[in-house]
């Protein structure tokens, strides 16, 4: 069993979509928030899985948030940790204590909008797709290595909220999937730092798209 603790700030409707999964050879040892009133505490709590806060507000700097954050994700021994809508940006230092096993969802086709709102950039910027993107996360923000992603039409009609609830549904499928094959030992890196599944084809004749288990 591979231990996974989750980070959210709020609703947790990812974190969700990860527990339903109910990924074999996973065990959600605990969801943390940065706030106590994060709604997604309350579906952890009623799955019976242990949950935490981490008030960021509660500690005078960063750094000292983060250490306490970290040393409360590895009192339950997290081999992986996902950032399912945690909004706090992280140390450097966090982020290279969780090298190669700290994920992020990010709710744009990286490295296209980075950063905040990028459904209103993607819709000002009148891209004619958009998506989301799950990676591994370096101290670079939004940057780090892409395990997948999910591309979505942008419609004529689109507003925020529509675009929005159309990438979320993908998110919703891609990020079990990142978690899984994480779990099922698939992931490695290439020379240059990439992402490479094992039992994905080399890209030869053409394009290939790793197709989603199940
Ligand atoms: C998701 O859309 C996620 O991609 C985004 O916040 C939302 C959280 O929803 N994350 C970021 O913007 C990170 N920069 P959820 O709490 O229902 O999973």
């Amino acid at each position: 069993m591979k231990s996974i603790v989750i980070l959210i700030s709020g609703r947790g409707s990812n974190m969700e979509a990860i527990v339903n999964a109910g990924i074999p050879g996973a065990r959600i040892a605990a969801v943390i928030s940065n706030r106590p009133d994060a709604k997604g505490l309350a579906f952890a709590a009623a799955r019976g899985i242990p949950t935490a806060v981490v008030d960021h507000k509660a500690f005078p700097s960063r750094e000292a948030f983060d250490a306490a954050l970290a040393e409360t994700i590895d009192t339950h021994g997290a081999e992986l940790v996902v950032l399912a809508g945690f909004m706090r940006v992280l140390t450097d230092d966090f982020v290279r204590r969780y090298e190669g096993r700290l994920m992020n969802i990010h709710p744009s086709l990286l490295p296209s909008f980075p950063g905040l709102h990028t459904h209103r950039r993607a819709l000002e910027a009148g891209v004619r797709v958009h998506g989301a993107t799950v990676h591994f996360v370096t101290p670079t923000l939004d940057c780090g290595p892409i395990v997948i992603q999910a591309v979505v039409p942008v419609l004529a009609d689109d507003d925020e909220s529509r675009l929005a609830a159309r990438v979320l549904a993908q998110e919703h499928r891609i990020y079990p999937q990142a978690v899984r094959w994480f779990v099922d030992g698939r992931i490695g890196f290439d020379a240059h730092g990439r992402v490479r599944l094992s039992g994905e084809a080399a890209a030869g004749g053409g394009c290939t798209v790793p197709a989603l288990d199940g």
